[in-house]
């Protein structure tokens, strides 16, 4: 007999528009079993999540919860199936730039840009990027 499979992904692409974030996402989780999803900032975890809780309409594929096709960008339809999602948050300014964000939050501290950059020489390269737009690690 196979083993029932709560959550099923098939050939599932993520992304936002135009922009494919990961493709060719095949995994089953099968009852009682716990899966975790590792990978480094920008790779696509939450993205895939916000997918799978039908927060964003996939690219292409299947999602199956106990056997139940979630149709694309249908949130309420996912939680009657039982996803849920529970996100973690930032204080940021999701429309201001990365640069804005440090300037907004230099009125109450000594650093400033230059500082913040050296110790986190990845933000240099997403300066006039929106907050929003940036992968969670990023934030
Ligand atoms: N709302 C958005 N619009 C456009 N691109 C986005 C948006 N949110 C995230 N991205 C981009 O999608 C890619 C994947 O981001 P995602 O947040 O899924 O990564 P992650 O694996 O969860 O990273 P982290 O470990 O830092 O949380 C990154 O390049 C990010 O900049
Ligand atoms: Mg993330």
């Amino acid at each position: 007999m196979t083993e029932q499979q709560v959550l099923e992904c098939r050939g599932l692409s993520v992304g936002y528009g135009a922009v494919e974030v990961a493709r060719d996402i095949d995994f089953a989780v099968p009852a009682g079993h716990v899966l975790a999803l590792l990978g480094p900032n920008g790779a696509g975890k939450t993205t895939l999540l916000t997918t799978l809780a039908g927060l964003l309409p996939q690219l292409a594929g299947h999602v199956v919860v106990e056997g139940e096709e979630i149709p694309p960008g249908r949130p309420r339809t996912a939680n009657k199936c039982g996803v849920v999602l529970v996100p973690d948050d930032r204080a940021l300014f999701a429309g201001l730039t990365v640069r804005e964000n440090l300037r907004v939050a230099s009125s109450s501290s000594s650093m400033g840009f230059d500082e913040v950059v050296d110790i986190f020489p990845a933000l240099a390269r997403r300066d006039t990027v929106a907050a929003g737009d940036l992968s969670g690690g990023e934030q």
